[in-house]
């Protein structure tokens, strides 16, 4: 069973394959909805929707008191509307593995970037700190 899954996770994994995927991913749609914007935007970029697969966003956000560290806690009704966004608007992703900085397309894509660069970001996950226009939905190359 487990030999199984993980072969079709494998199988999986070579579907989602790097250039189609970031060709895709090039310009992602922009967050439109103030309600996300404020709540998922208040300690870094709200990550667009299309960088993950719905049931890995319900899996972030049905956690918001264990969010990588950090207490990001929010009213039910709340959680509720961002959940329906994200849903809505999700992209594709493999189950498991959380962050966005984590999908295989996106350590292919910035396998070149130097220690350097990652370095002055100061985190992987400060899209804003290479792409300018990141909140915008768009990490075009450089
Ligand atoms: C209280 C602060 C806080 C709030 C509010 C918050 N986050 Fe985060 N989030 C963090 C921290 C800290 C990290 C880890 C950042 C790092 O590794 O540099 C993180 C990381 C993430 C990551 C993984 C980034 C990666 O490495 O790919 C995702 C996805 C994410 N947050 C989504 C959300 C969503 C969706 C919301 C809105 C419900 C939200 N966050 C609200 C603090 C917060
Ligand atoms: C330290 C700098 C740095 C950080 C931080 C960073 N990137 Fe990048 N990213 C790059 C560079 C440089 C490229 C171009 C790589 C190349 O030339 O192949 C790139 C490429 C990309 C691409 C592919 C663009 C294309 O046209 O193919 C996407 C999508 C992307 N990044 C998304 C993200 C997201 C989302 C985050 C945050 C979670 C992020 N990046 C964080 C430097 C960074």
């Amino acid at each position: 069973m487990r030999l199984t899954r993980f072969a079709l996770a494998v199988m999986a994994a070579a579907l989602f394959s790097a250039p189609v995927l970031a060709e895709q991913l090039n310009t992602v749609p922009a967050i439109t909805n103030p309600v996300v914007k404020k709540e998922c935007g208040a300690c870094h970029m709200a990550y667009q929707p299309k960088f993950l697969g719905a049931s890995t966003w319900d899996k972030i956000l049905g956690d918001l008191g264990h969010h990588f560290g950090e207490d990001a806690s929010l009213p039910a009704d709340t959680v509720a509307t961002i959940k329906a966004y994200y849903d809505a608007n999700a992209g594709d992703s493999l189950p498991g593995l959380l962050r966005i900085t984590q999908q295989s397309w996106w350590l292919r894509r910035h396998g070149g970037v130097g220690h350097t660069r990652f370095a002055a970001a100061k985190s992987k996950a400060n899209c804003l700190a290479c792409h300018k226009n990141a909140d915008k939905g768009d990490y075009p190359l450089d």
